[in-house]
């Protein structure tokens, strides 16, 4: 008896923690073709989503890449800004953000990439694989469930009087539904 309770325990224990808890869709990206190829993508099975990306850069990005997140919670129709940030990932790395939003995802993305968040991108192949967050992921305690866009662009200048080059370009719709497991 006090063995199955315990296996019982641990079942649950198991499936709690690989519940998903996010589900991705209306993926829209724009690669330079000058810079790089690959693919952006949503992959789902059973009821996980995950976001991955299969990227060939060509071209060296250095001096200063400035990435632009902007994260916006839908309530009631209406878009509300939670972050709209500019990065230059030359001078800080995102996983040294003040901001803990943007601290918190760097630090949970880093699980699913194999280069660094921080410049110089050398020329080489960049994979996310298999991005999805589950019921212990710290994001959850900084946003609260629901739907949200989030976009991102990557603006490159080589030289600080360079004119803006923009390396990529993508847009996503997530939703958030951890309390509701
Ligand atoms: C990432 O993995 C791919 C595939 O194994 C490999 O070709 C590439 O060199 C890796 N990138 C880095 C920066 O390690």
């Amino acid at each position: 008896m006090f063995k199955q309770l315990t296996l019982l325990l641990l079942l649950v224990q198991l499936i709690e923690q690989s519940t998903a808890v996010v589900k991705f869709e209306n993926l829209k990206y724009e690669l330079n073709k000058d810079y790089m190829h690959g693919n952006i993508f949503i992959k789902s099975q059973n009821d996980k989503y995950m976001f991955g990306a299969d990227v060939e850069l060509m071209k060296k990005a250095e001096g200063s890449v400035i990435i632009t997140p902007l994260l916006q919670h839908l309530v009631k129709g209406e878009y509300h800004t939670m972050l709209n940030i500019d990065l230059d990932t030359c001078k800080v790395d995102p996983l040294m953000s003040e901001n803990s939003i943007v601290r918190t995802i760097a630090k949970e993305a880093t699980k699913f990439i194999n280069f660094s968040l921080m410049c110089p991108y050398n020329p080489g192949r960049y994979l996310l694989n298999d991005f999805t967050l589950d019921s212990e992921s710290p994001l959850l305690k900084l946003i609260p469930d629901g739907k949200y866009q989030m976009q991102l662009t990557a603006t490159h200048y080589p030289t600080h009087d360079s004119p803006p080059i923009q390396l990529l370009k993508y847009s996503i719709d997530f939703e958030l539904y951890s309390a509701t497991s």
